[in-house]
């Protein structure tokens, strides 16, 4: 799992190298972008929440309605699917409920695209359309670096259909094109964030919290910590925990708060006053430039300043390295967790 954390700004170089042109803002993935389409997002898993982040993305850039949904719960939905477009977010290619949820998504006539990392997949032979995210072999039973390679794909396809002026995506793409060196600048914090793991790993129950394109990480944070690290770990809309997890807030429930400087971050730090008030023990995700935070917290996980856009990749890479280092401190068998499969092909 490490070396597939630290292979990331490659992974990312990778996914997104052949399709920005060099010359002219203009991302070509050949997935066109047609009139009155919806978009419906499938997914299990870690690629679910990557799935979550595509919404925000997509919407925002390309303004195009997205629904998401769990591969496994779609099949037993009654869907309204016209002029649709069926994304299949799958590492594997195999997961049996995306693979059954791609043939019910084709059969009621959406057109169908899968996101994968696997050439030659059940889901490839499947699909009308298919991106590869080129993350290499992932071997780790955790996924870390197709999860990335799958955000990425994910800016792509929202840059593609993206209904923005041409500066605000040149501006978008050099972004993109600088992000493995911030994810480096991330990688070299590691001793850091193992110091909070650390600490944190005496605790048996943890919530993550976030708002905005940040709530899927919350979720994918806490599954990393929950897959390897054996604790029992929430992801949890900030704005969702004093609607019932309030009452499990003690001094033994420590809440990871990832803060980001967009829209969502004055109601986050309300937030953030809340937890406190119930005496648990609070540590941001926050960037390198956001001073302010301080005042509210008592740790703070530092990571690269990006465009709030961008900040889903920096938050999950600092996440997985938390997960990481608490599984370490508890001895766990990271790379094959208990009861866990890489690929699961049975519904
Ligand atoms: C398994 C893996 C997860 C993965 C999920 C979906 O549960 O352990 O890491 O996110 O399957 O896999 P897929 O290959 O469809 O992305």
């Amino acid at each position: 799992m490490i070396k597939e954390i630290h292979e990331q700004p490659k992974v990312i170089r990778n996914t997104f190298k052949g399709y920005i042109s060099a010359l002219e803002p203009i991302v070509s993935l050949g997935v066109t972008r047609e009139i009155d389409f919806n978009v419906l997002i499938l997914a299990c898993g870690t690629s679910y929440h990557a799935a979550l982040v595509g919404r925000h993305l997509i919407q925002q850039l390309a303004r195009i309605p997205v629904q998401v949904e769990l591969a496994s719960e779609f099949n037993y939905t009654e869907a309204v699917l016209s002029k649709t477009w069926a994304i299949v977010i799958t590492q594997s290619g195999e997961t049996a409920d995306s693979i059954k949820a791609l043939r019910k998504a084709k059969a009621s006539g959406c057109r169908t695209l899968v996101i994968t990392n696997v050439v030659g997949s059940s889901a490839t032979r499947l699909a009308d359309e298919v991106l590869y995210i080129t993350a290499g072999p992932e071997i780790s039973v955790a996924a870390t670096k197709s999860f990335v390679a799958q955000l990425t794909m994910l800016y792509l396809l929202a840059f593609g259909w993206a209904s923005t002026d041409a500066r605000s995506l040149g501006n978008m793409i050099a972004e993109l094109r600088q992000l493995p060196n911030r994810v480096h600048e991330i990688l070299d914090r590691e001793e850091a964030i193992a110091e909070q793991a650390r600490h944190l790993a005496k605790y048996e129950s943890q919530f993550l919290v976030a708002r905005g394109v940040n709530f899927p990480i919350a979720l994918e944070g806490a599954l990393k910590i929950k897959e390897i690290a054996y604790v029992h770990a929430e992801g949890y809309a900030a704005g969702e925990l004093k609607h019932g997890p309030f009452a499990l807030l003690t001094p033994n429930t420590p809440v990871i708060a990832i803060a980001a400087r967009d829209s969502t971050y004055d109601t986050l730090l309300a937030n953030i006053k809340e937890i406190k008030a119930r005496e648990s023990p609070v540590i941001a995700i926050a960037g390198d430039a956001d001073t302010e935070i301080d005042k509210y917290v008592d740790s703070v996980v530092r990571v690269p300043s990006v465009d709030p856009l961008f900040s889903p990749v920096v938050n999950a890479i600092a996440l997985q390295l938390l997960a990481y280092y608490i599984a370490r401190e508890r001895a766990c068998p990271i790379d094959t967790p208990r009861n866990l499969a890489k690929s699961v092909t049975v519904e």
